[in-house]
């Protein structure tokens, strides 16, 4: 029976209601379902997709996701991401149309197929699934790997494509379950993909100059956004790139690979790259900017007009958070023109 295992979700107060199949929590069942249901990370980090249960009991997947206080938890708060319905169920939340996924997101198997080093630590992961890969630039996957428990988001670094190629730009983790596996992978390995999820992708149609940047292993979804901006003829017409991309030495940046095959991207996009650590292997011989990447754009951007583009953010949480305050504090850019998923 197909219907086995699916459950009902209703959102109290309206009509809204979805399935919810067993191996989904309440946030993939409902945007899977074209809802938009708040969220960010998917990874129990955010606290975006918190929800009231109403009626009908739910099952946590991970109690101590830090995206929930335990206060909040006491008092019968949830993450959406981090909850499976036990039976049909009723749930408190406001759904924003805005945040309803432009690409419904579907779980499909895939194989690794290639695998290439960037830098010391950094590879891209090439994955083959059936059917064509559908994803907004700057948007992200969930994989399961064999042998790791849960599902971890890696950003897509290429494009959308007919071939069902889905590339990733990751660096690895000391320690990590996710990236470790990833790393010791063969090629052929199995998978299961799941997406396209997140809400940091390039908007083509502001008219506004487009300013990535990215710290470590943040440069995925921004060489992405990158490429499909030098695609696009007519965006390139009025729009102007600008990637920043920072690390803490030379061994933690990819600097070159990208701009060396992609031509369009080496004469369009004006890219600065810097170091922070001045003690770093290789750093006495960096040619390039030094300094926190904030620091670099608050210099490079000083005479421009920063509330008049739009950015892309992807990197750790202290750099999003420095350039957050220095975009929407320091420099008076709207909210809306910040672009980014927080995944901590
Ligand atoms: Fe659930 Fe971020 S989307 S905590």
């Amino acid at each position: 029976d197909i219907k086995a295992g699916i459950h009902t979700v209703t959102i109290a107060g309206g009509p809204l209601a979805f399935p919810c199949g067993k191996d989904d929590t309440i946030l993939s069942g409902g945007l899977r379902a074209g809802i938009g249901l708040p969220h960010e990370c998917l990874s129990g980090g955010c606290g975006k997709c918190y929800f009231d249960l109403a009626g009908g009991a739910v099952e946590d997947i991970w109690l101590e996701a830090k995206g929930l206080s335990p206060r909040a938890r006491e008092r019968g708060r949830r993450l959406a991401c981090q909850s499976r319905p036990l039976g049909d169920c009723t749930i408190k939340l406001r759904p924003d149309p805005a945040l309803a996924p432009p690409i419904r997101p579907a779980r499909r198997p895939a194989r690794l197929v290639s695998r290439r080093m960037l830098a010391p630590g950094m590879a891209e992961f090439a994955f083959a699934a059936e059917g064509a890969a559908r994803f907004l630039p700057g948007q992200f996957a969930l994989l399961q790997l064999p042998g790791v428990a849960g599902r971890r988001a890696y950003s897509m670094s290429n494009l959308a494509n007919e071939d069902g190629r889905w590339e990733f730009v990751v660096r690895r983790v000391p320690g990590g379950a996710g990236t470790g596996r990833l790393f010791e992978m063969e090629e052929g390995a199995a998978v299961e993909l799941d997406g396209p999820y997140g809400n940091a992708y390039l908007r083509t149609d502001t008219g506004r100059d487009i300013i990535c940047i990215a710290g470590g292993s943040g440069l995925s979804p921004i060489i992405s956004i990158a490429r499909a901006a030098v695609a696009d003829d007519e965006l390139l017409e009025h729009r102007r790139i600008t990637v920043f991309y920072g690390g803490r030495g030379p061994d933690d940046l990819c600097t070159t690979t990208f701009w060396q095959e992609n031509r369009r991207l080496h004469t369009h996009a004006e890219c600065h790259v810097a170091i922070s650590d001045p003690t770093a292997a290789g750093a006495a011989d960096w040619t390039g900017h030094r300094g926190f990447i904030h620091e670099i754009v608050q210099k490079v951007l000083a005479s421009a007009d920063m509330p008049n583009f739009d950015y892309y953010l992807c990197g750790p949480a202290p750099m999003v958070e420095a350039l957050v305050e220095l975009l929407e504090t320091g420099a008076s850019v709207p909210r809306g023109q910040i672009h980014y998923d927080s995944f901590f």
